[in-house]
């Protein structure tokens, strides 16, 4: 069994605020609940994860302690979260691999968030072992590509007309990967 350790950094961005990353605690329900509710529309049309369903945010709630899924949240003074991050080991035979998935609040992007909390979910992913982490996105999310490019992932793979929105429309993804060297 993995064993999970508390640890939480404090992080400085480039416009001059500060949060804490740390993992995602049965505390945060609410807080969760309306980082999901502040989410804009376009977003949650490319969202893998419907961040305002209900049962989805109790879902990551009821899991914050669960071996195989690690959910790290950037979190305000005040408690309020403005970034994701999950890292979720992949059943059967791809059990060393993680698959990632990464969100930053509109208001907080552009400030080095979106990097730090990928590296923060890359570090994680290479302390319980994982041997391979990779992120899967729409074509169209070119700030994503971006980050996970400068974190060393490689463009694995296109799967044509693979992702569909909330409007119905179909979306072609990129699957990235890196392997983790120990
Ligand atoms: C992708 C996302 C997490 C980036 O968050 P962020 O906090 O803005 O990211 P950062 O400020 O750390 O940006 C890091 C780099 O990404 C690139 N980048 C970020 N936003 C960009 C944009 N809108 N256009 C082009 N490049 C962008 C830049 O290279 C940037 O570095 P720079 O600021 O030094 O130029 C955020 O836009 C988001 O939540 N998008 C929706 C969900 C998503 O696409 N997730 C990724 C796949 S799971």
């Amino acid at each position: 069994m993995v064993q999970r350790t508390e640890a939480e950094s404090r992080v400085a961005l480039k416009d001059g605020r500060s949060v804490t990353i740390r993992q995602l605690m049965e505390q945060d329900h609410v807080a969760l609940i309306n980082f999901g509710l502040g989410l804009p529309k376009n977003d949650l049309l490319y969202l893998e994860d419907d961040f305002q369903n209900p049962e989805i945010i109790s879902r990551m709630i009821h899991a914050n302690a669960a071996e195989n899924w690690w959910q790290i949240v950037a979190v305000t003074d005040d408690g309020s979260i403005v970034a994701y991050t999950s890292a979720l080991r992949m059943p059967g035979w791809s059990y060393h691999v993680a698959n990632i998935r990464l969100i930053v609040d509109r208001a907080w992007r552009r400030s080095g968030l979106g990097m730090a909390m990928a590296q923060a979910i890359v570090d994680v992913a290479h302390d319980i072992g994982a041997g391979k982490v990779m992120v899967e996105m729409l074509t169209a999310q070119t700030a994503g590509q971006a980050i996970f490019g400068r974190l060393g992932f490689a463009v694995e793979g296109q799967l044509a007309r693979h992702a569909i929105d909330r409007d119905g429309n179909l979306h072609d993804i990129v699957l990235m990967s890196a392997f983790i060297r120990r």
